[in-house]
């Protein structure tokens, strides 16, 4: 039994952040790097589509309430995570803190369940990112094929020059009269996952290239709807105090709204938070790990953190949060400025911006497949490096692959709030490995160190189970059935190749 909860030495960690050579990941990015890869993964479909939804079904203005709380879970969380990579600058994240700290059961479960988080989230984001695109399109009245747009057996009427599905349609029209389509599956969606990558086949620095350049045009698009937003409340104050009253809207029949529903709103833009951590799997790949990877993770929550706040309020300031509920509502915020060419900067904004966070969530994920690899926990398979691009290309065409056909052919929208539980679980067990490792090893040299430490672990672990009490039961079960699959696999092929097993083995006999 002892064996399930054998930790990884530090030691060996060490001497694997420090190995050097055409096998290992290439050491190129800086601290700005660092901080626009975080940006790449966190700015995406949760501002530009599920703020929309959650002040119309949850939180109504107080949806700026709901990214501060969730913002405040994040940032026990993320203070939690500097530590560790600035202790071990490896690369499978919460995976490889788990195995430092808490043993291999725990990292195995760990490792399976950022699968949610990355290869998961990928998908959900593959999906928004077609639509968006297509949307884009539309307006330009530049049509793809619409059987190849939507997943199978979606309805697609043509209704004001646009393939658009039903729930897009006002109500009272006669279908009947329109054009229309079923389609077959989304080939776009698939597409651009196959696209991405390739870019991140090719190399670490060229994705991360490629990363810095959209950033810039993702935070330029948020800057001009700020601007644009706020000079147009600044000018009709009236509209702004009519949209932001109630602030908190009363607890409807249903039992939204309210402060509870600031909590629910919480739990579901929560996603509109994931992707800081991912710059931790990055660690491998940091020139100055120690120093960069704090500075990485902390500076881009901080960034998003208060555009989102922002951006939320602007938003209901604009658009009554009763109307929000909608695939695009930031799109619709700035058309209420009257401002023509808004809605089209905004689709284009969200085009680019949504490729960035495929980018680095499929990055994530074959990054933590590389660490169990090397680890044993999977086959070796997974940590091939191309000799030539010193990338693991096997797991990142293996990942892209499977990340392309789920929304090919699967409405994915549910699985965000999937994706938000494995990332909150993921965030629990990191702050408990903080606070662990501070008992067993107190001696060990922290470049970062979490600050108030309990409390603040602590208070990650209280924050996010609270958050996560907040998701739907369904949610909760389909976790679980996942776990239990990884348990199968582990008990299976993990624990009999393990590494750190085997060189237990190897020191008893
Ligand atoms: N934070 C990422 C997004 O909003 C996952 O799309």
């Amino acid at each position: 039994m002892s064996r399930l909860f054998r930790v990884k030495p530090m030691s060996h960690l060490h001497a694997e952040a420090g190995e050097e050579g055409e096998h290992t990941l290439k050491r190129s990015l800086g601290a700005l790097n660092l901080v626009t890869l975080g940006i790449g993964a966190i700015i995406g479909a949760g501002i530009f589509v599920l703020t929309g939804k959650a002040a119309a079904l949850h939180a109504g203005p107080a949806v700026a309430l709901s990214f501060v709380l969730a913002g405040i879970v994040c940032a026990f969380a993320g203070l939690c995570y500097a530590e560790f990579a600035s202790i071990i600058p490896i690369a499978g994240s919460a995976y490889t803190y788990g195995y430092a700290t808490l043993g291999e059961l725990v990292a195995w479960i760990i490792g399976w369940d950022l699968v949610l988080e990355y290869a998961f989230g990928a998908a959900t984001v593959a999906a928004g990112w077609s639509g968006y695109l297509n949307s884009f399109l539309q307006q330009l009245h530049i049509y793809m094929p619409p059987r190849l747009t939507a997943v199978p057996g979606t309805n697609l009427y043509f209704y004001q020059e646009k393939w658009q599905p039903l729930n897009a349609l006002p109500h009272g029209l006669n279908l009947a009269a329109l054009p229309h389509v079923t389609a077959a599956f989304n080939l776009v969606a698939m597409i651009g996952v196959l696209l991405i990558t390739a870019v991140l086949v090719i190399g670490i620095k060229e994705s991360a290239n490629f990363n810095s350049a959209i950033v810039i045009v993702k935070l330029g698009i948020v800057g001009v709807f700020l601007v644009v937003g706020g000079g147009f409340l600044l000018s009709h104050p009236s509209l702004a105090w009519h949209n932001w009253h109630p602030f908190i809207p009363p607890v409807d029949a249903n039992g939204n709204f309210g402060l509870m529903g600031i909590a629910t709103g919480a739990s579901s833009i929560f996603f509109a938070y994931i992707g800081f951590d991912a710059v931790s799997t990055a660690a491998q790949e940091a020139k100055n790990p120690k120093r960069d990877m704090p500075i990485g993770i902390l500076g881009s929550l901080v960034v998003c953190t208060i555009l989102y706040i922002l951006v939320s309020t602007v938003l209901t300031g604009l658009v009554n949060y009763t109307q929000l509920n909608v695939a695009d509502p930031v799109a619709l915020g700035i058309d209420a400025t009257g401002v023509g060419w808004g809605s089209l900067l905004v689709k284009l904004g969200a085009v680019f911006g949504l490729a960035t966070v495929m980018l680095v969530m499929l990055l994530g994920q074959s990054r933590v497949f590389f660490s169990m690899s090397r680890d044993g926990l999977l086959p070796k398979w997974f940590s091939a490096v191309h000799p030539k691009f010193r990338t693991p290309w096997k797991s990142t065409i293996l990942v892209g692959v499977i990340v392309a056909i789920m929304p090919a052919f699967k409405d994915i929208d549910f699985l965000s709030d999937l994706v938000n539980i494995g990332t909150l679980l993921a965030f629990t067990i990191v702050c408990a490995g903080v606070w662990v490792l501070r008992v067993r090893h107190p001696e060990m040299e922290r470049p970062f160190k979490t600050p108030f430490v309990p409390a603040v672990p602590i208070l990650g672990i209280v924050t996010a189970l609270f958050v996560m009490s907040r998701l739907p039961r369904v949610t909760w079960e389909v976790m679980i059935g996942w776990l239990l699959i990884g348990l199968v696999i582990y008990f299976g092929y993990s624990v009999r190749h393990s590494k750190v097993q085997k060189m237990k083995h190897a020191n008893e006999a």
